[in-house]
């Protein structure tokens, strides 16, 4: 159905947060396209505003009601315009945002974003606020909370994709886990997995459309567990599912839960080519008395047999993980052996945040916030240091060494700089590798998209750099050519 505006409204989007803020903001956005709307990046020429947003710390929801404030100004040079605020502070702020906002015309949560074009049209016309979100945790029993939440899956718009070879591809929404510090259970809702014939059906429509890479999303994506046809689908038997697709040159998965990391899961990763040697499963804290208060469910033996586990089913599997420092009475001890835990598993990358109180979780309602700021801080940066030298370190390994790299496209420099464009024949390119390093080159644009293979010969923490692999081949007459892969 394509549906269109007497003129063509255009639309401004915001996206803070997680990877599944990224795909919901594209599904979005598609959906809007459908309605006739073309989006724009100046907001002042919006005629639609949606801010996508994030309630894992204060901080991202500071920044939106700052930004909120700042557009009460902008509306009133376009009264017409639409502010919408959607996602997770949505559905966790609820009507509070309109009373700190009263501009704000529509509040979608996470379980509603299929409504989005219908109440954007609502609030044109008849001016009139709307609020739709999901039943609270508390608010019913687990099936009428789950059915409030609905997983937003519409057809896959290409044109909408932020690259056009790689894909998110949600496979379960919400989570169960109740980590005391965390709100994604409320603004998510309950853990519930998609049918694994529908996940299977939009990679082969992503792979038709061009894709070579999809990445599949799930707050604990490893727990996934849905039973079709009388069989029982764990995240191997998924993976195994999609894998053969063709035109599909690489699966990725995010984020792992660590009691979840199963041998059959393992086994998958190290018997389908496709799937990457890369997991990203957060420890969050090395220390049991910590976990324990988090509420992670396992300890740091568990957490420490589970490494075992990858080291000896995927060799050279890369792991990466998220800690929090300063949680509720963290000791300078508690501290040092989350230190020791990154030296020990010599992660590929952390991502490290400093405690950040969230009003509805059990740490707000039971546990004070008690580690002072500079405490935090001071801790944020030690671990910082810590996790970098371990990443120069291990990524100097690559140095001297060839890898395969999928072609994302220009790198940032070259995006920024403006010296290159896809039809330039050489600019400075970016890709991964199989186990997720980040890779820099010079190489033709039109490579994006395509496997090549890369000579390292520097790094950084973050980054190897290289140049493209010339091969001499045998050609038919003996002469010897140069290929450029
Ligand atoms: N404060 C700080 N960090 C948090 N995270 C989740 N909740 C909080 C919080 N209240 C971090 C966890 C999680 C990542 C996505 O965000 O490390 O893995
Ligand atoms: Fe939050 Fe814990 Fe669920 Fe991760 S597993 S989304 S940290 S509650």
């Amino acid at each position: 159905m394509n549906q269109t505006n007497e003129h063509n409204q255009k639309l401004y989007i915001e996206t803070v947060g997680c990877q599944m803020n990224v795909l919901d903001s594209e599904l979005v956005v598609g959906a809007m396209r459908q309605h006739g709307y073309e989006l724009t990046e100046d907001i002042k020429q919006a005629d639609t505003v949606l801010l996508n947003t994030c309630s894992v710390r204060e901080h991202a929801e500071h920044k939106i009601y700052s930004q909120l404030g700042r557009m009460k100004f902008s509306k009133r040079d376009r009264p017409n315009q639409v502010i919408g605020v959607m996602g997770c502070m949505a559905q966790k702020d609820q009507d509070l945002i309109f009373k700190k906002a009263p501009h704000v015309d529509i509040v979608v949560g996470t379980g509603q974003l299929g409504e989005i074009p219908q109440l954007v049209d609502e609030a044109r016309s008849n001016r009139e606020r709307s609020l739709a979100v999901s039943l609270g945790r508390r608010d019913g029993s687990r099936n009428e909370v789950a059915d409030s939440f609905e997983s937003y899956d519409p057809l896959r718009d290409p044109e909408m994709r932020p690259s056009p070879f790689q894909a998110y591809v949600r496979i379960m929404i919400g989570c169960d886990k109740f980590c005391t510090y965390c709100v994604v259970p409320t603004t998510r809702g309950p853990e519930q997995s998609r049918p694994p014939s529908h996940i299977a059906s939009e990679v082969r429509t992503l792979a038709a459309q061009g894709v070579k890479e999809v990445t599949l999303l799930g707050q604990t994506v490893n727990s996934y567990k849905h039973t079709e046809n009388g069989q029982l689908y764990r995240l191997s038997e998924l993976l195994q599912l999609i894998h053969d697709t063709d035109g599909i040159d690489r699966i990725k998965f995010v984020t792992n839960y660590p009691r979840d990391m199963t041998v059959d899961l393992l086994e998958a990763v190290r018997d389908l080519p496709k799937v990457a040697r890369y997991l990203h499963v957060p420890a969050q804290s090395g220390c049991d008395d910590v976990l324990k208060r988090m509420k992670r469910g396992y300890t740091i033996k568990d957490y420490r047999e589970m490494m075992e586990r990858i080291n000896s089913i995927v060799p050279g599997c890369a792991v990466s993980s998220d800690f929090i420092v300063g949680f509720c009475d963290e000791t300078d001890e508690s501290f040092e052996q989350s230190m020791e835990l990154i030296r020990e598993c010599r992660f590929k990358n952390s991502f490290i945040f400093k405690y950040s109180e969230r009003p509805g979780t059990k740490a707000n309602e039971r546990m004070p916030d008690n580690i002072p700021e500079n405490v935090k801080r001071e801790r944020n940066n030690a671990m910082l240091d810590l996790q970098n030298a371990i990443s120069e370190e291990d990524n100097a390994e690559f140095v001297g060494r060839e890898v395969e790299v999928l072609v994302e496209g220009l790198s940032k420099q070259a995006i920024k700089s403006g010296d290159a464009d896809e039809n330039a024949l050489k600019a400075q390119l970016v890709g991964r590798t199989d186990c997720d390093r980040i890779v820099v080159f010079e190489g033709n644009p039109r490579l994006a998209g395509s496997l090549t293979h890369v000579d390292v010969h520097d790094c950084t923490a973050t980054t190897l750099i290289g140049s493209i692999v010339t091969r001499q081949i045998q050609h038919g007459s003996g002469e010897l050519l140069p290929i450029l892969s």
